[in-house]
């Protein structure tokens, strides 16, 4: 028949899937002819009917199976259209994506560090879950000492507890027996307390060295604590207040002049014009006792590393660093 040839030469030139789904209405639809064609089938007679029913079965089949082929060949040509038109550029730079922020807790510990692996220091860890002997017992801070209640301490069942300062890595690293000794021990450290300058969780950095017979000196602690201070704060001045700590003799607290007053006195300082950032001294000999050392000197300190970001950023609430606000990183 010629129509369905004119028909299936139609569906065979289609270019657009949407003109395919028309063709198909136009034939099969509502008002299509072929449904039209049925429809009429009641009007003619019997005889007839039988013949014109079969020959309309037969087209139906031929154009429904044209349609199909049709249709799997426009969407593949439409997939592959697609494909070619929407090219995503992987290198392309999102203007909305956040930088890579440095946490100031980060750049603190980095900067610290930097100064001293320059000097020499080797950078040791130590766990976080200590026990007595090398967070307090060995650090000359036996049982019932006052000292213990500075520093309130978060126990576990088994007696073993958190540390509460990066100290104990000094009696790890004197027990492996090695001289010389000069190390830093970055890490956090646990504490029962909690308000504008103090965090469950904080961060201290840890020094120590130690050598053979009278080699080390608080001349040598002194000289590279006033360097590495004024590598943190630029043009400052130091002093070296006498001040006690169970593991040192003679001890130090050290302080800088206020690097926001500049030492005339301001809130920060509580009007003292100073600022005090670590603790220090000379290694007591029990606690080179404990850690199996003979005829050895050293010195120790430590800082914390909140209370420098504070003060190089600015920052007065030490729990904004903890509470992961964008706002705050984003400044960094
Ligand atoms: N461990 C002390 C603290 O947490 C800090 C410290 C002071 C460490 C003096 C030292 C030191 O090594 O010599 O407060």
């Amino acid at each position: 028949m010629e129509w369905v040839d004119k028909i299936l030469k139609d569906i065979k030139n289609l270019e657009h899937l949407k003109d395919l789904e028309h063709l198909r209405l136009s034939i099969f639809g509502k008002k299509g002819f072929l449904t039209k064609e049925f429809s009429n089938l009641k009007n003619i007679s019997d005889e007839a009917r039988k013949k014109v029913a079969k020959d309309l079965n037969d087209i139906k089949q031929k154009l429904e199976s044209s349609l199909l082929e049709a249709r799997e060949k426009l969407e593949k040509m439409e997939l592959d259209n697609k494909i070619k038109s929407q090219k995503i550029d992987v290198s392309l730079f999102s203007p909305d994506l956040s930088p890579n922020y440095g946490h100031p807790i980060n750049i603190t510990f980095d900067r610290i560090i930097d100064y001293f692996v320059g000097m020499d220091f080797a950078i040791r860890y130590g766990p976080l879950v200590e026990d007595d002997f090398h967070n307090f017992e060995a650090l000359n801070l036996p049982k019932f000492h006052p000292a213990r209640d500075m520093q309130d301490t978060f126990y576990f069942n088994d007696g073993k507890l958190l540390r509460t300062h990066t100290s104990p890595v000094q009696i790890r690293t004197m027990e492996e027996g090695n001289l010389p000794i000069r190390i830093i021990s970055p890490g956090a450290v646990f504490r029962r307390d909690y308000d504008m300058t103090h965090s469950p969780m904080f961060h201290q950095v840890e020094g120590l060295v130690v050598d053979k017979d009278r080699d080390v000196n608080f001349a040598h602690l002194k000289f590279i604590l006033e360097d590495f201070l004024k590598y943190m704060f630029g043009d400052v001045k130091i002093r070296f207040r006498s001040s006690f700590f169970p593991f040192t003799e003679p001890s130090a607290e050290v302080d800088i002049s206020c690097i926001f007053c500049k030492g005339s006195g301001c809130r920060v300082c509580s009007n003292t014009g100073w600022l005090e950032v670590l603790g220090c001294g000379v290694v007591a000999d029990n606690v080179f006792e404990a850690s199996g050392l003979k005829n050895v000197s050293g010195y120790a300190f430590g800082m914390g590393v909140e209370r420098f970001a504070m003060l190089l950023y600015g920052v007065n609430d030490l729990r904004s660093f903890f509470e992961t606000d964008l706002r705050l990183l984003e400044q960094f």
